[in-house]
């Protein structure tokens, strides 16, 4: 993998969406890596930044024009594309996702598009329900089919007033999926984990007190969700095993919804065998005695006391199964003594790699933000991932277990 992009060429497109003025940022983030930005601007893209503006920053001209003589004697759209070492869009609005899904070539940015090999970097922007529309994940799901990577988008504030999935990366994290993506357009390069199963855990748990009440916990499954794009994204056929959360199933991952640690644990027990699992979900450590009726206010008596059993532990259920996977992850929250908590963690449940959030610093994990603080701790090692966004946290985490799989492959082939 490139840390620079030292002697590449990228092709960014742009298209309309208020987020294109985080373009230009990228455009200067490459540039700054040693690589050469060609821009193409649609005419939504036109809206936001202009042609003037790309221009300067790439240091040669911006396309906008599919019937430009000019452009065709000197630079025609195929070409655009053939000379690209990488290209990507940024930001990607429904409509230049749904043309690239369906293979509509009706201006200059599509038309280069159809008419590349390349797989593209995609970095969708839009309002939630846009997002959410079925028309635009099926969209999202075909693209992914087609070899492309679909980073973002992240949830926020949006422009239109509203709040949601919607907002594309940061330029700093775009920037971050160039750096990292596979150069050449091979089977295994584009999808290292093609062929590999994973099962990932994410989300809260809810267990019953009564009929109306449960025991429940704050998580927003982000980065569980996250984790299972990302592993989809890397090629790995992904079940998601989801408490309740209120975002939306991620696109060509299969979801299993449930509530309770008993059913988690079910669900996971049958996507067994996996080659890979990463607990991320916050499951309840106890469940109550559940009461088949409401329980009610009893006048002046005392309140009514909540017996509690424990919760099976799902990870290390998984750890220490006839049918463990190769790479076993799980979550640990510290606020201090990360490295020995960490470490006595990763033995007493048997997996092969904690990811611990560091929860007392600024910046850190806690429920439902965008960022997290991470050192992922082997038994070998505790190396710092300094704070970042879930989806980069996943996209680590993907690339770290496509090394120890690697490695676990090497070993054994060097066994036989
Ligand atoms: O024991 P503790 O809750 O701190 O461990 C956290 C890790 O264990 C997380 O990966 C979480 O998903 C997993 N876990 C589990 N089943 C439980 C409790 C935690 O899978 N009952």
């Amino acid at each position: 993998m490139t840390q620079t992009l030292e002697n590449k060429s990228v092709l960014l497109v742009i298209s309309g969406g208020i987020a294109a003025y985080k373009s230009l940022e990228l455009i200067r983030l490459i540039k700054k890596a040693g690589g050469a930005v060609r821009c193409i601007l649609t005419k939504g893209g036109e809206q936001f930044v202009t042609p003037l503006s790309v221009s300067a920053l790439c240091e040669e001209e911006a396309y906008t024009d599919l019937w430009s003589l000019k452009d065709e004697t000197e630079m025609g759209h195929i070409q655009l594309t053939r000379d690209a070492d990488m290209i990507v869009i940024a930001p990607a609005s429904a409509n230049l996702i749904a043309q690239m899904a369906n293979g509509l070539a009706q201006d200059l940015a599509s038309t280069a598009l159809l008419a590349s090999d390349k797989p593209a970097i995609i970095a969708p922007a839009m309002n939630v329900r846009m997002w959410e529309n079925p028309a635009t994940q099926a969209n999202i799901a075909k693209l992914q089919e087609y070899g492309h990577t679909i980073i973002g988008p992240s949830e926020g504030d949006m422009a239109c007033g509203e709040y949601g999935m919607g907002r594309m990366l940061e330029p700093e994290e775009i920037f971050a999926a160039l750096t990292s993506a596979p150069q050449k357009k091979t089977e295994n390069a584009a999808k290292p984990l093609a062929g590999k199963t994973a099962l990932v855990t994410s989300g809260p748990t809810f267990e019953a007190i009564d009929p109306v009440r449960f025991i429940g916990n704050r998580s927003s499954g982000k980065q569980g969700h996250a984790i299972a794009t990302a592993l989809q994204q890397a090629g790995a056929n992904v079940t998601l095993i989801t408490g309740p959360v209120s975002i939306s199933d991620p696109a060509g991952v299969k979801t299993v919804h449930i509530e309770t640690a008993q059913e988690m644990l079910k669900a996971c027990e049958d996507s067994l065998p996996a080659d890979i699992a990463v607990c991320a979900a916050a499951v309840s450590d106890w469940a109550p005695k559940q009461h088949e009726q409401k329980i009610k206010k009893r006048g002046d008596a005392s309140p009514p006391h909540i017996e509690l059993n424990e919760n099976p532990d799902i990870l290390k259920t998984i750890s220490n199964h006839k049918n463990r996977p190769s790479v076993v992850v799980g979550f640990a929250a510290e606020t201090e003594n990360l490295e020995d908590n960490a470490k006595a963690k990763l033995t007493r449940k048997g997996c092969d790699m904690i990811l611990a959030n560091l929860v007392a610093q600024e910046g850190a994990e806690v429920f439902g933000q965008d960022k997290g603080h991470i050192y992922c701790v082997t038994a070998a090692s505790v190396d710092n991932w300094q704070p970042m966004s879930k989806s980069a946290i996943a996209k680590k985490l993907t690339d770290t277990i496509i090394s120890s799989l690697d490695e676990t492959e090497t070993i054994k082939s060097a066994a036989e």
